[in-house]
């Protein structure tokens, strides 16, 4: 079969047919995935639901897989995925209900190194709802005015896993889960390593305050980018079909999971972040 891309939204979104997962793809179908992801920002290849260790071996083109806070539930047939299910409950806390990404947010932006790419793999998807929506936070900066962007360059943002910014629920953490995520700080404004691009680089799950800003002014200018961000015409939403891996480079954009299927529906998604470098 050949590899078949094609454009999902006006302005991100890529999707791959003809590829089987079953087997890793080769070196040149990789590298036709790899450019359409840098293109694209979310790439979604399309296929049927795989054995955890057939994902695993199959994603390993995309870079080397790091190992995930134990927040959730990690595969038993393989360490390297985080099972995301609509039955996950805060089993250390009040037993309730967690529906993991929510929020509008970028992966793992509270370490000093960040996660590179995201890939999700939907195993089991409601029928109806459980979308993720996301946005393009290049094309979010290139519209920003000159004299903002200029305002904004030498901006560094502390981001805290706990913020107390952040609006969502987290689950109860051990205190050596704490330990382990100290505050980092990044630029406000990064540049994507590999495409020389600008992208704004927003968490608001995880921002604590613009170092060196007087708070209610860090919170006028936080929340206003946000806003600005989040706006319609920058986002794309990917609605599942079963077997699809997606992948997103979380160096330029944001996403958040839709709770809004039914109660009784399942979602199960298999997680894999793959390694990242310190922003610049
Ligand atoms: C995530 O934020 O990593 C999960 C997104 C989703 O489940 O749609």
């Amino acid at each position: 079969m050949a590899l078949r891309l094609s454009r999902l939204g006006p302005h991100m979104g890529i999707v791959a047919e003809g590829v089987d997962l079953a087997t890793p793809p080769d070196a040149a179908t990789f590298a036709a995935l790899r450019a359409a992801l840098l293109d694209g920002i979310v790439l979604c290849i399309r296929g049927r639901p795989l054995p955890p260790p057939t994902y695993v071996a199959a994603m390993g083109g995309f870079g080397a897989a790091r190992s995930q806070l134990g927040l959730h539930r990690r595969h038993p047939e393989a360490e390297e995925i985080m099972i995301l299910s609509s039955e996950d409950r805060d089993e250390k806390g009040d037993g309730k209900r967690i529906v993991v990404g929510a929020a509008w947010h970028t992966d793992d932006s509270f370490m000093a190194e960040p996660c590179s790419l995201t890939i999700l793999h939907g195993v089991r998807v409601p029928e109806v709802g459980g979308d993720t929506q996301f946005v393009n936070m290049y094309a979010a900066y290139d519209a920003l005015d000159e004299e903002t962007k200029r305002r904004l360059a030498p901006l560094r943002v502390i981001h805290r896993y706990d913020s107390t910014r952040k609006g969502n629920r987290i689950t109860t953490r051990t205190a050596e889960e704490v330990a382990r995520t100290p505050d980092v700080d990044h630029p406000l404004i990064r540049t994507h390593p590999e495409t020389g691009r600008k992208a704004l680089y927003l968490n608001p799950n995880r921002m604590e305050q613009v170092a060196g800003m007087e708070r209610a002014e860090s919170d006028r200018l936080l929340d206003g980018l946000i806003a600005h961000a989040t706006e319609e015409r920058f986002q794309y939403r990917h609605k599942w079909s079963p077997g699809d891996v997606l992948v997103w480079d979380n160096r330029c954009s944001m996403h958040k999971a839709n709770a809004d299927y039914p109660e009784g529906s399942r979602r199960e998604m298999h997680r894999i972040i793959i390694e990242g470098t310190r922003p610049f």
